[in-house]
């Protein structure tokens, strides 16, 4: 078991008079459960912010706007093996416990849970029940990645059944897996508010992942063309062109990059379907990988009425 790094706050305390309390760091969902039975007996409201780690600024404006609704502020560190394929980087994915501690001290979390991969899935990861979100699983995202967002539905239902949150905050970067979530706390009729913050992007416009730790330097300066050839899609929408024709421009550019194009489509922000000529809330969204590194980004745009 890790050791606890900080005491716990005293039931009549309030957030504000303990503000300088350190983060409890945990790994068992016993321990977890019984500190938020405290909580929710104390009358406190828990907001959640489930993480794979390697903390950047992006987990971090996640955990500052769970630190603004003034609750309870619960982080999840897990990679979770459910979510990645056999052909993929779950052996390399970047672990960085303590960086990850020092990161989060500069924000009240009151509790960090890091379970180990036998706490969350003590028969196997494939051998766990699972939640398949049907129809948004299984395009984009999940297309290209057969089981993803089985495993990302399956984790973060069992993280949401141990901590109970009131609010869990994801980010739009990965916004069809934020969909997937919404669709599964209707479809489960879980009590939980999903609540999302924009896409926190690099100087030059690149979104913020810790994938991109795997790109060479000369990769990293050509990373930023997929956020710029979807940049480009939305200002030719935006002037009229078709949407049609944009993206397969747009995939054409990046092709000439240096990339692989995996998707680039224009869909409906509501529910990623097909959009109509009626439809004005739109969003763009690709994946692209510059040699082993996946990549994936979106922008969120309205047509004029
Ligand atoms: P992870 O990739 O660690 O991301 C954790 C949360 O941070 C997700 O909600 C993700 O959308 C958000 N995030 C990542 N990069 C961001 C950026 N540049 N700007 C804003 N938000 C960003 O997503 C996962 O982990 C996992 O699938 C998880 C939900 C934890 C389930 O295992």
């Amino acid at each position: 078991m890790r050791s606890k790094q900080a005491g716990f706050r005293g039931k009549n305390m309030s957030l504000a008079d303990d503000e300088s309390a350190q983060t409890e760091v945990v790994d068992t969902i016993e321990q977890a459960r019984s500190r938020i039975r405290q909580w929710k007996q104390a009358g406190q409201s828990i907001a959640f912010v489930p993480t794979m780690g390697n903390l950047h600024a992006g987990h971090l404006a996640l955990v500052k706007a769970a630190n603004e609704s003034g609750m309870r502020t619960v982080v999840s560190i897990f990679v979770n093996p459910k979510q990645f394929g056999h052909n993929e980087d779950l052996d390399t994915y970047p672990r960085t416990f303590d960086e990850d501690i020092a990161a989060l001290s500069a924000y009240r979390v009151d509790m960090l849970f890091a379970p180990d991969a036998a706490e969350i899935y003590p028969q196997g990861a494939d051998a766990t029940t699972s939640v398949h979100v049907r129809g948004l699983s299984d395009m984009l995202e999940g297309e290209c990645r057969p089981g993803f967002f089985i495993g990302v539905a399956t984790v973060v239902n069992i993280l949401f059944n141990v901590i109970e949150p009131d609010v869990a905050w994801f980010g739009e970067k990965d916004y069809q897996q934020l969909l997937v979530i919404r669709k599964m706390v209707q479809d489960m009729a879980l009590p939980i508010a999903i609540k999302s913050v924009p896409t926190v992007r690099e100087g030059d416009g690149l979104a913020m992942s810790s994938r991109n730790s795997y790109l060479t330097d000369q990769q990293r300066k050509l990373a930023v063309n997929l956020y710029a050839c979807l940049q480009h899609v939305v200002d030719q929408i935006i002037q009229g062109v078709d949407y049609t024709y944009a993206v397969v421009h747009a995939n054409q550019e990046l092709t000439e990059a240096g990339f692989l194009t995996d998707y680039i489509v224009v869909r409906r922000q509501e529910d990623l379907g097909v959009p109509g000529k009626h439809d004005k809330s739109l969003i763009v969204l690709g994946a692209a990988r510059l040699d082993g590194t996946r990549l994936i980004d979106n922008i969120p745009f309205e047509l004029m009425k």
